[in-house]
Order: structure tokens, then sequence, then C-alpha cells
């Protein structure tokens, strides 16, 4: 039987001798919260992406809770939003008592579909929480005119998106809504666990600032409090971290976009096969992870054990948040409701996919793929 040499895995962070040098500090310095890590930090990812301001955070979900929050999101609202996205950016509406309104999706771009979202606003609605999915900017002009004609809020959810760029030169992430950007492990940039968001308003700051920091006001004393908060800090170590990483920025997200081409170059001509879109009318894409449509018809589960007998790990991702098992019971979804998001969750698989990722790798998964297709 052929070996199927070194496994190449889904993802794995570019960690450093910076990185080591950068967290050794931060324990030398014995200030491991609350330092001066957290606001370089915050001020080197503001003047990356052109935002006035920026709070690090302990996650992208506690991100997009703190911002439904400022967004004034409470019981009984509703927030549109994208059933093909991570779980958590339908969560965080759930952890405020309002309700997530899915709407389906672009078939091209799989980004919440203006159209279908202006169709699913009620007189409840609140919020829209457009994601940017596999780091490719979502339609912003067209939810701001729908925000401003139904005066609603807008959060973005960009945890996947550090990098990317719209159409009109604006950073994702830059255009003065709250966004959120998460730093897991197999983020762009990570801390391992962490977020940050981006605002353009210095109120929505000291209250994100605050509500991080169980509800402390920057001029308060330790243990006293003004409004309900949580603990959603992100430690010094993760900041110090997270600075290093954001100086390696450009080069792993241009390892990142040459794998992407090689990808389109080993995949091409397996019949039935989509891959992610190109960048169209001059949207930039921040590549996150390299996502297949497999063709129709193809069993993905044969698939996925076919490239792990190869040494190849591959991944279902995403599943439609609305026909989990959870949102079935919580609120009533049924299959059909949004038949692009749900012929695109059955059959999108993500392939190994990270800056270390070599020319040969990228050939293996083309040859192993095309194999386990039968192509
Ligand atoms: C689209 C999207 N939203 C939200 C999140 C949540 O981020 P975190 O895992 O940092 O809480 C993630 C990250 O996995 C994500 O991919």
């Amino acid at each position: 039987m052929k070996q199927p040499g070194e496994t190449i895995p889904l993802a794995r962070p570019v960690l450093g001798e910076a990185e080591e040098r950068a967290v050794i500090a931060v324990l030398r310095s014995g200030q491991l919260s609350l330092g001066p890590a957290l606001g370089a930090f915050e001020r080197a990812f503001a003047a990356r992406l052109d935002a006035p301001f920026a709070s690090a955070v302990s996650s992208g979900t506690a991100g997009l809770h703190l911002a439904l929050r400022a967004a004034g999101v409470g019981e009984g609202d509703e927030v549109v939003t994208s059933p093909f996205s991570f779980v958590a950016s339908a969560n965080v509406a759930l952890y405020e008592r309002a309700r997530p309104v899915f709407a389906d999706i672009d078939p091209t771009t799989l980004n919440l579909d203006p159209q279908a979202a202006a169709a699913a606003i009620t007189e409840r609605t609140r919020a829209l929480l457009p994601v940017h999915i596999f780091g490719y900017p979502a339609e912003m002009p067209a939810f701001e005119r729908l925000a401003e004609r139904h005066g609603l809020a807008i959060v973005e959810d960009a945890c996947e998106a550090l990098g990317a760029v719209h159409a009109d030169g604006t950073p994702v992430g830059g255009r003065g809504h709250p966004a959120v950007f998460g730093f897991y492990a197999n983020k762009q940039l990570t801390t391992g666990e962490g977020g940050m968001l981006t605002l353009a308003d210095p109120a929505l700051k000291e209250r994100i600032d605050s509500e991080r920091n169980q509800g402390r006001a920057p001029d308060m004393g330790w243990l006293d409090h003004d409004r309900l908060g949580f603990n959603y800090r992100l430690s010094e170590v993760a900041c110090a971290l997270g600075s290093v990483q954001l100086e390696r920025l450009d080069g792993m997200l241009s390892a990142r976009a040459r794998l992407a081409a090689s990808y389109r170059e080993a995949l091409a001509g397996i019949e039935g096969l989509g891959l992610p879109c190109p960048d169209l009318h001059g949207n930039v894409r921040g590549w996150f992870v390299f996502v297949v449509q497999l063709p129709r018809g193809s069993d993905r589960e044969r698939t996925i054990a076919a490239l792990a007998a190869s040494g190849i790990q591959s991944k279902p991702y995403l599943p439609a948040i609305h026909l989990m098992s959870f949102y079935r019971e919580r609120l009533g979804h049924r299959p059909g409701e949004f038949p692009v998001c749900e012929d695109v969750a059955a059959r999108s698989l993500a392939l190994p996919f990270f800056p270390q990722m070599s020319e040969g790798q990228v050939s293996r998964v083309g040859e192993a793929l095309r194999g386990a297709l039968g192509r």
C-alpha cells in the first residue's frame, strides 16, 4: 500500500522567534492583564484598518456580543443575518434574547444577499449583521443603503476577513460600523483566542471597553461598576502576540493569496468542482480558508475519508446554521427555507490552507482530490 507521507493539516499558525520574544517580555514585565500591550495592539490594529478606534476582546464571539449590545439590540428585536456562517454570528443575537432572522446568500460570493436581507426586514428588525464569509467582502454599500432606509444598525462579522478590501478601497472593518475580527488559531492573525472590534464612535469605544471589563468605566476605581459587564478582556500575552502577528500580516496574507492561486491551477479542470469566487468588481478577498464546492452527486464523507487515507485533512465547512439541531428546535427552522445556502453547505469542503504550505503540498491535495472524485 502506498504510504500517505506526512499529514497535511487544515491549518497551522505562523509563530516565530519574534512571538517568543514578545511573550517572554510580557511574562518578565509581571503585568499580565490591562497593561501597555493592550493599548499598543489596539492602536496598531486601528491604524492598519484606517479605523479611528479598536477594542481588543477575548474572542470574536465576545466582540460580536458587545457590538450588538452597543447597537441597542435587546429582547424581542430581530437581527437579519446569514445562515451560512460560523454559528457564533447567530448565537450572539440569542444572548440578548433577540432573534437571528436568516436570509439567503449570494451563490457566487456566498455572502448574505442584500435583496434577500431586505425582504427579511420587519418592524422588529433592529440590526443587520452581514458576515464577510471566507474573507470575501460583503456588499456593504447595499447594506448601508438598507440600514439608512429602515433606521437600522449595522454590525459587521469580519472574523474571517482580516486583510480584505472593498471595491472602493476601504479596508473591511474601516467603514465606521462596528466590525469584529477573530484571532482563533486558524485565522489570518492569531493570538490563540482573541478578537478585536474596530469602531468610529468614541462613545461606543468607551461603552465596549467598559462592558468587556465587568462594566467599569475608565475613570472608576477597582471593584466599582456602573453597568452590567462581562469578562471579555484580552490578556497582555495575547495582545503582545497580536502586535507581532500584525507586523507579519502582509507576508502571511500574500502567502495565502499565492497558495490560493496555486490551488486554482492544481484543481483546474475537475469537472463539476466549484472554486472560491475570484475577486470581483474591485473587491479583494483576505484569504482565510480554501473551500471548494464538491460536484453535485459526489459523496462528501467518502471524499473526506479518501483524502484522510492520503494523509490530507479536510472538513465540511460550513454547515447551514438554521439546520443545526439547536436552531431547528429553538426557532423551528426546516430544510428548504434557504435553498442557496443549503445547496452550498451540503457541498462545501475546506482543504488544507496555511501560509507555510508548499507548492508540493498543494499539488498533493489536488491529485488526491482528483483521485477521490474519480476525475
Ligand atoms: C464568521 C465567524 N464569526 C464568528 C466567529 C467567532 O470567533 P471566535 O471563535 O473568536 O469567538 C468566527 C470564528 O471562528 C467566524 O469564523
